[in-house]
């Protein structure tokens, strides 16, 4: 019996580490049913350029646990590719999602890490993932994967809605199947990924509001400071006729 449940957990771990299978990811559908976040902009993981690229599906959250995420993930590594996500990118903690490859053998790896958003450190956990398949081809990585539930309202820096997160992207290095640091390649900024097309934006749109006119118009700041004046020389006159 016990020497059963340990072959069980053995073959749990080595399905979760080095299951290989193709794995086909395409833009086919980002922005419709797929939230797609990806650098260079619009690059093309079914390509052999540079691209590192991720989706991401979520289910309709079920309270308390959450909503479960299927993702993709494509990039190009001699070690890993990893996807985070973290509610506030500045404090507390990112869950990381690792694709790799074994640097000797190069045999497909997956990991999950929480990382400390300062300073980086990172330490295993047991995320529940399902569904891992990963392939290898050159430096390239793909992979796929199941997080089984996420609620960002229960996090640390808390969001108000259980599906917003900040997907970041990185890559890092392996020494055999061990990770080394997470080198955050991009940020996306807090994303609802219950929707495909929460950054399907123009970018020209998208920017920041400028103020147009802050050379030459009255600044709010300015406005008071004037109010305030004014108002003290009122006091004053006042003061002067009692
Ligand atoms: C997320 O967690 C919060 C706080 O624990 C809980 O109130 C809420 O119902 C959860 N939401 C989902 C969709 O699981
Ligand atoms: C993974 O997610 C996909 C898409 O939501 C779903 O069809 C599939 O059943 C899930 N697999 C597992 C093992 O949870
Ligand atoms: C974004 O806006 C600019 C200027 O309004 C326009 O020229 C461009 O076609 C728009 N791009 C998309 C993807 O809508």
């Amino acid at each position: 019996m016990e020497r059963g449940l340990t072959l069980l957990v053995a073959a749990l771990v080595a399905h979760l580490s080095f299951s290989n299978a193709q794995v086909e990811i395409t833009r086919s559908a980002c922005g419709v049913t797929k939230l797609c976040v990806e650098t260079p902009d619009d690059c093309a993981p079914d390509g052999t350029d540079n691209c590192l690229f991720t989706s991401v599906v979520a289910a309709a959250p079920v309270a308390p646990n959450g909503a479960m995420l299927s993702i993709e993930l494509r990039g190009d590594s001699s070690g890993y590719i990893a996807v985070g996500l973290t509610v506030d990118a500045t404090v507390g903690t990112t869950m990381l999602f690792i694709c790799a490859q074994n640097s000797a053998t190069k045999a497909f790896v997956f990991r999950t890490m929480t990382m400390n958003n300062i300073g980086g450190v990172l330490t295993a956990n047991s995320e529940p993932v399902s569904a891992v398949n990963g392939m290898v081809t050159g430096d390239v990585i793909k992979c796929e994967f199941n997080i089984t539930s996420v609620n960002a309202t229960r996090s640390r820096g808390r969001s108000s809605q259980a599906t917003t997160f900040s997907i970041l992207l990185g890559t890092g290095t392996t020494n055999g199947d061990n990770v080394g640091p997470f080198n955050l390649v991009l940020n996306s900024g807090p994303l609802d990924l219950a929707n495909p097309a929460s950054n399907v934006v123009n970018a020209t749109a998208a920017a920041p509001p400028t103020m147009p006119n802050s050379g030459g118009a009255v600044q709010p700041h300015a406005v008071l400071l004037l109010l305030s004046v004014l108002s003290l020389a009122v006091m004053l006159r006042g003061g002067s006729c009692g």
